[in-house]
């Protein structure tokens, strides 16, 4: 580990740039900003922070080895190392698909519990291990059919859906020794006020008071209008949570007094103009909004790129095979702001909009240090993925400072600063400058394009770093897993992604002897979904570029008589696509005949037969995918061949099951160029 206190090349003396930069124009703006805590300070700062789950999108993460694994969650947690998060949110698993994956639910079945799997309990655990003191988020995406006996839509019971997101807030302190500090409804659908109000009443029921209400993590709207209306509402939601709100609110928001955060934002590509896009809603998000927290969809991007939404993490970390990851710009950004910051801090009241375009924020601890942020992103170069921005410009402008009350005696502050440099491919990352005089309360920047700047009393702050990861490596060309050797504490195989399900590792002790590890499916019926789910199940593994593979694995189907299983290759879509996934698929079914299909859906059949296959018994099946042509074994013996396909031209392998119903599979292993 090394943590750069290197001050950059160039001085940056009292106001000026040194000779050699370019120069601010004759005609630049030069305005001066009044901070001052006299008259009180602005809102109180809940920090910043980022979503594991949402779906799946930690998936990858686990299965890297150490020290890649540690060092990946050092650039996110670890305080003033890296992005120094404040705050972690989590998918409260649902076992349906939730954007790029499915996770697991600790209560599959109304008689099941079970708070070990997925991944989200460790991750939870490894931020708190480097940062006590972050605070976490607990959010469903998805339900487990049981929730809604049989509709989907989790509020006809409402209880019942307390009973189960208590439950998970119970299991994180029992199990996990994880205190919740605020949960959520429903991501992005709709909410019941009864159901919140219970929630509430089930909280405290629990000794939960501590544990904080967001609402409703969809638009500003109809929450903000209900809770006007609804005084008994409005006294059990804490915080009004807002999703992609292009750094604005609304006047109904606003009336009600609360917290207004943006919970979910960000979602954009991990080059500069992502790390354009956070340095931007980072500041607006207050400036524009009054928001008090923003939340980056997503954490890291660690599933498999061709997923909807790839690398749309604050880092990459995408090949647990390699153990390569990638720093990526929008983690120093987030450190401009984390690193000199507490949730408890509170904003100056001040008009944050610079002159020549761009913002500033200024917070305070109320102990006499001061953190003020500036950036002045671009349009072209801060576009997020939504909502559309409007035009708007950004000149060079020299900004001058005039820090008042309790700021007045602020002799220095210390300077990071950032340049995207985009095309020029001349930036620089979170570089400590050399501190700035403050003469008289004042001081003077010239401000360029695209630029961040941090001033602060803190000296904490840290440019850390490891040597660089292993270079990357493509999914390994022979890849084979029998299910033996497990990876604890988590519940599932390596490199697999489920989009429809959720496969589990299995023991059957009563197995005499082949079987007894497996991977099994254990969704039995559809949840209650939060996006178009396949009617069947699907895991997906490999490498999206693969042509052509030899797809072999046991297969025990569980269901009688209309059972079924498959394994695929090049399968070419997933996650909220899941749907319409195609690829070559090759069925076995209970009743003893068998499938070629170009789809995921079963319409597109190529071939069908008997095969003599049937449910409670092990079989092997082989897919073999050259070219244009494939070709089926079954127990080492040749069932189909020959059959002629044209596209998808590539894709994943896959394993999964023909409804929600039980299967087990064991020695899968796929050869593929
Ligand atoms: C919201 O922010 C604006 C702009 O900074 C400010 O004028 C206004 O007072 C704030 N409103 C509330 C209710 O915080
Ligand atoms: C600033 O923060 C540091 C670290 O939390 C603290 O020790 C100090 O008392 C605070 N106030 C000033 C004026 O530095
Ligand atoms: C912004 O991007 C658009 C489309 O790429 C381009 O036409 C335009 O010239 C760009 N403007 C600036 C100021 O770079
Ligand atoms: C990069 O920017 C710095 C500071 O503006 C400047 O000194 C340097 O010459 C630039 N380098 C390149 C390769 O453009
Ligand atoms: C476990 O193995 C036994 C013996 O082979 C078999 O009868 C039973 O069906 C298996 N159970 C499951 C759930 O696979
Ligand atoms: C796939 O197999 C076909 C037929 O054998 C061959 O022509 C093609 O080069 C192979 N492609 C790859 C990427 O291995
Ligand atoms: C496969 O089909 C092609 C085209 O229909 C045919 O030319 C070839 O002989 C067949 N191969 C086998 C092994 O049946």
């Amino acid at each position: 580990m090394g943590c750069a206190a290197l001050l950059w090349g160039w001085l940056l003396l009292g106001c000026s740039w040194g000779p050699g930069l370019p120069a601010v124009g004759a005609a630049a703006l030069s305005t001066t900003y009044v901070l001052d805590d006299a008259g009180g300070l602005g809102r109180q700062f809940d920090g910043i922070g980022a979503v594991s789950g949402g779906g799946a999108t930690s998936r990858l993460l686990v299965n890297y080895q150490e020290p890649y694994r540690s060092q990946i969650l050092d650039y996110l947690f670890k305080p003033n190392f890296g992005a120094s998060l404040h705050i972690l949110k989590v998918e409260i698993g649902g076992d349906g698909q939730s954007t790029d994956g499915t996770e697991p639910s600790h209560m599959h079945y109304a008689n099941d519990e079970n708070y070990f799997r997925g991944y989200e309990w460790w991750l939870m655990k490894e931020a708190k291990k480097r940062n006590p003191k972050i605070k976490l988020i607990g959010l469903p995406w998805t339900f487990p059919a049981w929730i809604g006996k049989g509709e989907n839509w989790p509020y006809d019971y409402p209880d019942v859906t307390a009973y189960y997101i208590v439950s998970w807030i119970l299991g994180a302190k029992q199990y996990h020794d994880l205190d919740i500090d605020y949960v959520g409804i429903w991501n992005e659908r709709a909410f019941s006020s009864k159901y919140i109000k219970l929630l509430r009443y089930t909280l405290d029921k629990h000794d939960l008071q501590q544990v904080r209400i967001i609402a409703s993590d969809r638009l500003w709207e109809p929450i903000s209008f209900v809770l006007l209306l609804d005084s008994e509402l409005h006294g059990v939601v804490d915080v009004i949570g807002a999703h992609y709100p292009g750094t604005k609110t609304v006047p109904n928001a606003l009336l009600t007094k609360k917290k207004l955060w943006s919970s979910e934002d960000y979602s954009t590509f991990n080059d500069e103009v992502g790390a354009g896009c956070w340095a931007r809603i980072l500041n607006q998000n207050y400036v524009n909004g009054n928001m008090t927290s923003t939340i980056a969809w997503n954490l890291v991007a660690s599933y498999y790129e061709e997923l909807p939404f790839g690398r749309c993490g604050l880092m990459t970390a995408q090949e647990p095979w390699s153990g390569h990851y990638k720093v990526e710009a929008p983690i120093w950004i987030t450190a401009h702001t984390t690193q000199f910051t507490q949730p408890g801090w509170s904003y100056l009241q001040v008009d944050g909009h610079l002159e020549g375009g761009g913002s500033f924020v200024a917070l305070t601890d109320g102990l006499g240090n001061l953190t003020i942020i500036i950036e002045t992103m671009t349009h072209n170069h801060s576009q997020c993925i939504r909502p559309p921005l409007p035009h708007f410009s950004v000149t060079p402008q020299r900004a001058t400072f005039n820090l008042k009350g309790s700021f007045y005696m602020v002799e220095t502050l210390q300077v990071w600063h950032s340049r995207l440099g985009f095309e020029s491919g001349n930036s620089s990352l979170f570089q400590q400058l050399h501190p700035v005089k403050v003469w008289k309360g004042s001081f003077s920047l010239d401000l360029n394009m695209n630029e961040v700047y941090t001033l602060t009393t803190l000296k904490t702050g840290q440019k850390c770093g490891y040597p660089e990861p292993p270079p990357p490596q493509p999914f390994p060309s022979n890849y084979k897993d029998d299910f033996n050797i497990r990876n604890p504490p988590f519940s599932e195989a390596p490199n697999f992604a489920d989009q429809t399900g959720v496969f589990e590792y299995f023991i059957n002790a009563s197995d005499p002897g082949d079987h007894v590890f497996t991977l099994r499916q254990v969704v039995v019926q559809r949840p209650i979904t939060w996006a178009s789910d396949a009617d069947q199940t699907i895991s997906l593994i490999g490498n999206f570029q693969w042509v052509n593979m030899t797809v072999t694995c046991d297969i025990y189907i569980e269901k009688q008589h209309d059972g079924g299983v498959f394994i695929a290759g090049r399968v070419d879509s997933g996650g909220i696509y899941v749907r319409r996934t195609k690829g070559v698929f090759f069925w076995v079914f209970a009743d003893g005949t068998y499938r070629v299909t170009g789809d995921l859906a079963g319409e597109e059949i190529l071939m069908k037969g008997l095969s003599g296959v049937r449910d409670n018994a092990w079989h092997t099946l082989t897919l073999n995918i050259q070219g244009t042509s494939t070709s089926g074994l079954l127990n080492g013996y040749p069932l189909w061949e020959n059959v002629t396909i044209s596209e998808p031209s590539n894709g994943w392998a896959a394993i999964g099951t023909r409804s929600f119903e039980f299967a087990q599979f064991d020695n899968f292993h796929v050869e593929a160029s």
